[in-house]
């Protein structure tokens, strides 16, 4: 079997996981949760760095912060996780779907604006699969509407955007707020995890006092709640799988863009296989290598999936867009034809740092061959 994604560990996991279990520093304080964080806010380039117990809670906590409430509206793909969506309705505002680039299915800049009304509050662009969202004229759209921009970051660890002035950010840096996922499915995992990240120092402390349940200690260490906080804390032990995983996250990345290189030189001449791009502003980490399977192609995505499975090669298709799910149905949403066209079409192919060349010739050869 190929999986479609799964953890690399090997590095120090069994190690630092082992320092925790011998000193009985397992749960919610202990030194890894603040070297994590720590070294997290260097790798990433952001001044604070919030760890939390998954994605979502991370995404949570970004909606709670800035103040998003009853009332508010959101914009943001139908493309993607529902996680993505979720937690806007955890804090009673709305989701209002926005359509995606055809090219590097991630949030079609172009069509927000038209989604803009007075109720606006927020923009949350989802980097799916790792391509970055276009965010340069994103964030000058955001300035003039006087909007917040969070982006989930969590399928994108590691990936790049280039501004105008030719400076690389790392993904989740350049909104007010960035937010990952350590999932066990993700580029690095701590089984369970998240982090919030923010270059606004009076932002990243309210979400380290919210996210550790508003807690203020007394002088007879009593505790007192001014707010009404989350416990969203991350235990010292998967903290510490984090910090080594952590320790690994370049070579992985390398590995993913070699493995990406390799897929485009087999599919890139297939008829009707449509293979990801990279813009020349950015740098894709391919935490999910996808293509496109275009009517060309003779059969269709579904059917090739079911021909994957029997040579025991696991893919995925692209989301389903959330906006047509009964929950959410009720929501706004801009024309969303790309999304539908691309929900359809999409494919996400093997994507494991451990996947090899042989592995990608067996899986371009059945591609090629159906
Ligand atoms: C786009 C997107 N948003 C949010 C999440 C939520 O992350 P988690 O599963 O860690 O809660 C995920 C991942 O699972 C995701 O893929």
């Amino acid at each position: 079997m190929i999986p479609l994604c799964i953890p690399e560990i090997r590095g120090n996991e069994w190690k630092y996981i082992k320092e925790c279990l011998d000193t009985n520093w397992v749960s919610s304080a202990g030194k890894y949760v603040d070297l994590f964080e720590e070294r997290f806010k260097e790798y990433i380039g952001s001044k604070k760095a919030i760890v939390t117990v998954n994605g979502t809670s991370a995404l949570h906590l970004a909606l709670s912060i800035l103040g998003i409430g009853p009332g508010d509206e959101v914009i943001v793909p139908s493309m993607t996780f529902v996680a993505s969506i979720n937690p806007i309705i955890y804090v009673g505002a709305e989701p209002v779907f926005v359509d995606i680039c055809r090219d590097t299915y991630v949030m079609d800049v172009n069509k927000v604006e038209e989604l803009i009304t007075e109720k606006t509050k927020a923009i949350m662009p989802v980097h799916i699969y790792g391509h970055p969202v276009d965010m340069e004229p994103l964030m000058k759209l955001a300035k003039k509407y006087n909007l917040y921009v969070i982006e989930d970051a969590t399928e994108a660890l590691g990936s790049e955007y280039m501004t105008s002035d030719g400076i690389w950010h790392k993904v989740g840096t350049i909104g007010d707020i960035g937010c990952f996922s350590f999932n066990g499915n993700k580029l690095i995992t701590t089984g369970a995890g998240g982090m919030l990240v923010t270059n606004d120092e009076e932002l990243g402390e309210k979400a380290k006092f919210l996210s550790t349940q508003a807690k203020v200690i007394g002088e007879n260490k009593s505790f007192s709640h001014p707010e009404i906080g989350y416990n969203f804390r991350m235990p010292n032990l998967l903290a510490a799988m984090g910090v080594a995983q952590l320790e690994k996250i370049e070579e992985y990345i390398k590995i993913k863009r070699d493995n990406a290189k390799y897929y485009n030189q087999l599919l890139k001449e297939v008829e009707g296989i449509t293979i990801p791009i990279e813009k020349d502003w950015a740098k894709n980490c391919y935490w999910l290598y996808s293509i496109v399977i275009e009517d060309e192609y003779g059969i269709k995505r579904d059917e090739l999936i079911k021909i994957m499975a029997e040579n025991k090669i696991e893919t995925r298709p692209f989301f389903n867009p959330i906006h047509n799910m009964i929950p959410y149905k009720k929501y706004k949403c801009g024309k969303l034809t790309v999304t539908n066209e691309l929900s359809r079409k999409g494919i996400n192919l093997p994507s494991s740092v451990s996947l090899t060349f042989e592995d990608i010739d067996k899986i371009a050869k059945i591609i090629r061959r159906a």
